[in-house]
C-alpha cells in the first residue's frame, strides 16, 4: 500500500486530498457519509470578523461541466467559528485549516492574531475578497496589495500560512513571488473565476448579484496551468485545486507540481468525491509502483 502522507509548510497530512473551503462547510453534514478522519484535512468555509449573510439568492447557477456561485461569504463570524465550530473539528483526527477573509488588511490581521493562538494547524488567507480601503479590487489581483495583507498578517501569526490567490490576473506567478516574498509558507490555487449567465428569456442575469466564481471540472485546465507556472515561479509548496474531481486529476495536478489538493464543487455532486479520490489515488500508486505519493509532485517533463 503505497504511503499518501505529504507535508506542507512543516505540517503533515495523512494524504493529500483536503475538502475545499465553502464547499465542505464545517464538515457537520459530511460526518454521516463517513468519518472526517479519513481526509487528509478540511479547508473550512471563510471567516470573517463578523457575522455575513452573503448575498441575495439564486447565488448558485449550473454551467456546463462546472458552477457559478456569489455566496457572498456567508459564514457566523469569528466567534461562533471559535466556540461552536473549531472545538467539534477538533475531535476529528484531520488537519484543520482555517481559511479568513477580510474587508481589509488589518482586519485579516486581526483574524490571524485571533487563531494564532487555538489549535488550527495552518491558516488560509484568502486574497480574493474585495480591499474595501482601496476601491473594492480583490487584494489578490496587485503584487502590492497581496504583499500588503501577507505582510500583515505573517506579522502577527507563527501558525503555517497559506495564501489562496485569485485567478482573475494577467501574471499569477508575479503574484505568487509576491506573496511568497512576504513570508507566506505555502500558496494554494485557484479561486473561482470571474463569469456571468444571462436567462434569454428574461434578459435578466441568472445570479442575483450579476457575476459569479465559475469553479468545477471547466476550469481544471486552467487551475493546472497556474499551479504549473507558480510551483515553477517560487521554492514553497503549491496546493492545487480547481476542478478535480477523480483521482486521475488529482495526481495530475500534482504532477503539475502541487504537494496537496483540494476539491471543491465536485463534493456537491457527489459527496463522497474526496474519498473515492484517495482511494483511486492509493490504487493508482499501487498500479504505478509509485512507492510516495509526494514523488510525484512536479514531475511533469514539459516539452
Ligand atoms: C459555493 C462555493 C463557496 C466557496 N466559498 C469559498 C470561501 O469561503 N473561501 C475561499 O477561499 N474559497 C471559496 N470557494 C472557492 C473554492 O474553495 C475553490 O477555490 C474553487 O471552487 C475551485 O475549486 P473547485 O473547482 O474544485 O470547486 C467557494 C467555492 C464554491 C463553489
Amino acid at each position: 500500500m503505497a504511503d499518501l502522507r505529504v507535508k506542507i509548510a512543516g505540517v503533515e497530512f495523512k494524504n493529500p486530498v483536503i475538502p475545499a473551503s465553502g464547499a465542505f462547510g464545517y464538515g457537520r453534514e459530511y460526518e454521516r457519509f463517513y468519518p472526517l478522519s479519513k481526509l487528509g484535512g478540511i479547508a473550512v468555509k471563510g471567516t470573517t470578523l463578523h457575522r455575513k449573510d452573503g448575498n441575495p439568492p439564486p447565488r448558485i447557477a449550473e454551467t456546463p461541466a462546472g458552477m457559478l456561485n456569489s455566496v457572498g461569504l456567508q459564514n457566523g463570524g469569528l466567534e461562533k467559528f471559535l466556540k461552536f465550530e473549531l472545538p467539534n473539528l477538533l475531535t476529528k483526527d484531520t488537519r484543520i485549516i482555517a481559511n479568513i477573509a477580510g474587508a481589509t488588511a488589518e482586519e485579516c490581521a486581526e483574524l490571524a492574531a485571533r487563531l494564532d493562538t487555538t489549535a488550527v494547524d495552518m491558516l488560509e488567507l484568502n486574497i480574493s475578497c474585495p480591499n474595501v480601503k482601496q476601491g473594492g479590487a480583490a487584494f489578490g489581483t496587485s503584487c502590492q496589495s497581496a504583499a500588503e495583507v501577507t505582510k500583515r498578517v505573517r506579522a502577527v501569526t507563527s501558525k503555517p500560512l497559506m495564501v489562496k490567490l485569485s485567478p482573475n490576473v494577467t501574471s499569477i506567478t508575479e503574484i505568487a513571488a509576491a506573496v511568497e516574498a512576504e513570508g507566506a509558507d505555502a500558496l494554494s490555487l485557484i479561486n473561482t473565476l470571474l463569469g456571468m449567465r444571462i436567462d434569454i428569456r428574461t434578459r435578466r442575469p441568472i445570479l442575483k448579484n450579476n457575476v459569479g466564481g465559475l469553479s468545477g471540472p471547466a476550469v481544471f485546465p486552467i487551475a493546472v496551468r497556474m499551479v504549473w507556472q507558480v510551483a515553477n515561479a517560487v521554492k514553497i509548496p503549491v496546493v492545487g485545486m480547481g476542478g478535480i474531481s477523480t483521482a486521475e486529476d488529482a495526481i495530475e495536478m500534482m504532477m503539475a507540481g502541487a504537494s496537496a489538493v483540494q476539491v471543491g464543487a465536485a463534493i456537491f455532486q457527489n459527496p463522497y468525491a474526496p474519498l473515492e479520490i484517495i482511494e483511486g489515488m492509493a490504487r493508482w500508486c499501487d498500479e504505478n509502483a509509485v512507492a510516495l505519493i509526494s514523488d510525484i509532485t512536479g514531475t511533469v517533463q514539459p516539452w
